[in-house]
């Protein structure tokens, strides 16, 4: 509504609002005067300006940009939103020096162009060791009130963020009981220092582990997904937005014949959802007749879901409903990646439960005692499966798999080509000026094309990237490729500089 002049909040008051030939608001102009609506449209925007302070109270004043349509997530109180954090924490999430080899980091396993999970069945550690479950999405995690797969005690993404760091069972960054170690490693990075220092301006020691989560968690909060096709269909903005099909197959999704919304309701498409004011949250975890093995538990071993944290006989097998956002991007399928395709899991479901006919998991899942009672065999025709597909295809949000705030920011930037500048320039940061698109660098002489430029006059020079710019602070040592472009020095593909040489 902020983005909605007075005049569009008085036209929406006056005429309701139709969407898809249902009246969803009803029109006021004959219950209401002319003055009246005015009135309205002034006291609406009191309330907005009133709970505006009050977000801003509890949360601080990070901007979220949240897409249109989604509450304010709640954060703990003991780590509020920064932006600096956020930055930090995009550091530390693609930092192999977080895993003790130093060959993953929190992106080996979360992708950002799978939407945060890995194409694998199951995550794999930095030793070799295989996790009994897959990556899961991290789109939209900051509304998750529990997290994993299936445990209902992990309740912040500050605490789980120690599991894949310290986690012996399985073993995945695997630097447990080298806490000393990890952050010397991280103190001797130089962007560190000025990133720590800048995101826990309070703290004498701010390289500390409880800080590093603090930072990747913020990071982790920011993955925001609600603008695929779908979403623009349904906000009204474009109702072309999605396929004559995809509209027959959300119906179907949303219908009582498949059940699918009891499990996968709401704007991120999972069940359980927390957000700013919710009041009590309560976490569910489901049984969908994925397996029926006979012997002691109907599910393998190694996997036993819920069971694992409450030991109760009727918990097995039960997960979390994962949420289905950019879910054509995110397979192989299910907390084991048991199922391929989603032709194949829409089968399952089709069917009541998975049958699996020889082996040690040999089973009609559809009888498992401990399955849903949502989940139960329903016709489908081959149309209205293609329309149920094409709907959970409508859900994949291109600007979330490939947001520049959401990607590696260690990347070298792609090599600078020849034909666009032969020239390199290295200098240190003196100012940054977002609004202008510009920076101003001490710099060493670029041979053949600037002279040198030592303290303590800065030039100023303009920045390719505006992303970019977000990134640079004054004090930090860079390289960039430096070009001419009219009256205008131009920097792009600016990047730490390590190689410690002085200006
Ligand atoms: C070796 C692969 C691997 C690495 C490395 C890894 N993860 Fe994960 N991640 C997983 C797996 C597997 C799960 C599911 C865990 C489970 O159910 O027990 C998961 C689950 C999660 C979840 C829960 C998401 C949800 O919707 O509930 C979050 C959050 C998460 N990881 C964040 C991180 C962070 C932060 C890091 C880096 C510190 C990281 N992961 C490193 C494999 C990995
Ligand atoms: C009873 C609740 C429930 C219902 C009803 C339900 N689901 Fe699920 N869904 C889940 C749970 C729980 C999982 C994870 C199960 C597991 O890993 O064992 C899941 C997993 C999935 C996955 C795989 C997600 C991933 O990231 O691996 C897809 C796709 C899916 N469901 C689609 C659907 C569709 C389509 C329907 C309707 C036909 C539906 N679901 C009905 C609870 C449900």
């Amino acid at each position: 509504m902020e983005s909605m002049r007075d005049g569009e909040i008085y036209w929406v008051v006056t005429h309701g609002i139709l969407h898809n030939d249902k009246q969803q608001m009803p029109a006021f102009d004959t219950r209401l005067t002319e003055t009246q609506r005015w009135e309205l449209v002034l006291w609406v925007r009191e309330l907005r300006k009133k709970q505006k302070a009050v977000e801003i109270a509890t949360l601080g004043p990070y901007e979220w940009n949240l897409p249109a349509g989604f509450p304010f997530p709640n954060v703990p109180k003991d780590n509020p939103m920064t932006k600096e954090k956020v930055e930090l924490g995009r550091y530390l999430f693609y930092d192999t020096r977080l895993s003790l080899n130093q060959t993953q980091s929190c992106a080996t396993c979360h992708r950002q162009e799978k939407a945060f999970t890995d194409g694998r069945a199951r995550g794999l550690g930095s030793t070799g060791q295989l996790h009994p479950r897959g990556p899961m999405s991290l789109a939209n995690v900051a509304y998750s009130p529990a997290l994993t797969w299936a445990n209902p005690n992990m309740r912040q993404l500050e605490s789980q963020a120690l599991v894949p760091m310290f986690g012996e069972t399985p073993v995945e960054l695997g630097v447990s009981g080298k806490e000393d170690l990890l952050l010397n490693r991280l103190r001797g990075v130089a962007i560190y220092r000025k990133l720590f220092a800048a995101a826990f301006p309070g703290d004498a020691q701010p390289f500390s582990i409880a800080n590093v989560t603090k930072a990747i968690a913020s990071f982790e909060r920011t993955l925001l997904s609600g603008d695929s096709p779908y979403d623009d269909y349904q906000r009204g903005d474009n109702v072309n937005a999605i396929s004559e099909s995809a509209k027959r197959g959300e119906a179907l999704f949303f219908s009582e014949r498949t059940e699918c919304f009891h499990c996968h309701g709401g704007f991120t498409f999972t069940g359980a959802l927390d957000y700013l004011g919710k009041g009590i949250t309560e976490v569910e975890f489901h049984n969908t007749g994925l397996y029926n093995r006979t012997g002691e538990f109907s599910y393998p071993k190694n996997n036993l879901g819920l069971y694992e944290f409450t030991q109760q006989k009727d918990d097995v097998g039960k997960f979390k409903a994962p949420t289905l956002r950019n879910i054509a991007v995110t397979g192989p399928y299910m907390h084991d990646g048991s199922i391929a395709t989603l032709e194949d899991v829409i089968s399952h479901y089709k069917s009541g439960g998975r049958t699996i006919r020889s082996g040690p998991l040999a089973g009609d899942g559809s009888q498992n005692p401990a399955k849903s009672e949502f989940v139960k065999a329903f016709d489908l025709n081959d149309q209205e499966k293609a329309d149920m597909l094409a709907f959970l295809r409508s859900l994949t949000d291109k600007s979330f798999l490939t947001n520049p705030r959401f990607a590696n920011p260690w990347q070298p930037a792609p090599a600078i080509t020849k034909k666009e500048s032969p020239y390199v320039l290295h200098g240190e940061i003196a100012a940054v000026y977002v609004e202008d698109g510009s920076a101003s660098l001490y710099h060493a002489e670029v041979p053949g094309f600037l002279a040198a430029m030592p303290r303590p006059t800065a030039m100023e020079f303009q920045v390719a990237d505006r992303q970019q710019l977000r990134l640079l602070k004054p004090g930090m040592k860079v390289v960039a490729g430096v070009r001419r472009q009219g009256s205008d020095y131009v920097l792009e593909n600016i990047r730490p500089d390590k190689s410690g040489r002085r200006q």
